[in-house]
């Protein structure tokens, strides 16, 4: 038998991107595939956690044995971590739009001969791992993840206390490194106590050395 560590667990996880509309036919979006967030919700549930997976619009399947909320923009995914809580753990792997267009078209903006191009206003998302991180029903443990082109660490270390997390995951997702939307990973885990770097391997297996790592620190 496999041990189950996280049984009786938990969990919360967000991953792939959000669509953010502009009118009902455009959107803004980013290149997360959301392997990494769903291979994790997998990971968690192998493990024996009761996982739900709030997932921004993906092309690859739901994991087995995960609860999945399919969620479109930033502000429903909030709501949808908010409605899982109470859990012991939440690991937020979405690529979550920063900017949502501030007044969304309810009809197709169309083209007009001699028109200028459209200006699309912006405003900011709530940010789901900040909230959670200060949330009166805070998760024990928080693992959110920092994709960066640049100042990886130390962004990372200033994403530790503005968003109350307890780890972050860094990773570089510079275009060069095929990280995003691709199948390895190279990460850095950053607490408050330092930074343990992990050889690139395979989102999967990321997943599954990040399920165990989270195992340990929410043991009694
Ligand atoms: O600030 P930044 O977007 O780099 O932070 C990344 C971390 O915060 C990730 O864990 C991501 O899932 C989370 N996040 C979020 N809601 C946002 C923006 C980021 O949950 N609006």
């Amino acid at each position: 038998d496999t041990p189950r560590p996280l049984a009786g667990k938990r969990a919360i996880v967000t991953s792939g991107p959000t669509h953010e509309p502009i009118d009902p036919v455009r959107y803004i979006a980013n290149r997360s595939s959301g392997r990494q967030g769903h291979a994790i919700a997998a990971a968690l549930a192998a493990l024996g956690a009761d996982v739900t997976l709030v997932s921004g619009p993906v092309s690859i399947p739901d994991p087995a044995g995960v609860k999945v909320i399919h969620v479109e923009r930033a502000a429903e995914m909030l709501e949808a971590v908010l409605g899982a809580l109470p859990a012991d753990l939440a690991v937020m792997v979405a690529a979550v739009a920063d900017w949502r267009v501030a007044a969304e078209s309810a009809r197709k903006i169309k083209k007009k001969p001699g028109d200028k191009a459209p200006t699309l206003a912006m405003t900011e998302n709530p940010d789901i791992l900040k909230t959670v991180g200060h949330h009166a029903a805070r998760p024990k443990l928080i693992i959110g993840f920092a994709a960066e082109t640049h100042d990886i660490l130390a962004n990372a270390r200033t994403k530790l206390d503005a968003k109350g997390a307890d780890f972050i995951v860094a990773n570089d997702v510079s275009p060069e490194t095929g990280i995003m939307g691709g199948t390895r990973n190279s990460v850095k885990i950053v607490s408050r106590d330092g930074i343990d770097e992990w050889p690139e391997m395979d989102k999967e297996a990321v997943a599954a050395r990040l399920a165990a790592f989270a195992a340990e620190r929410l043991a009694p």
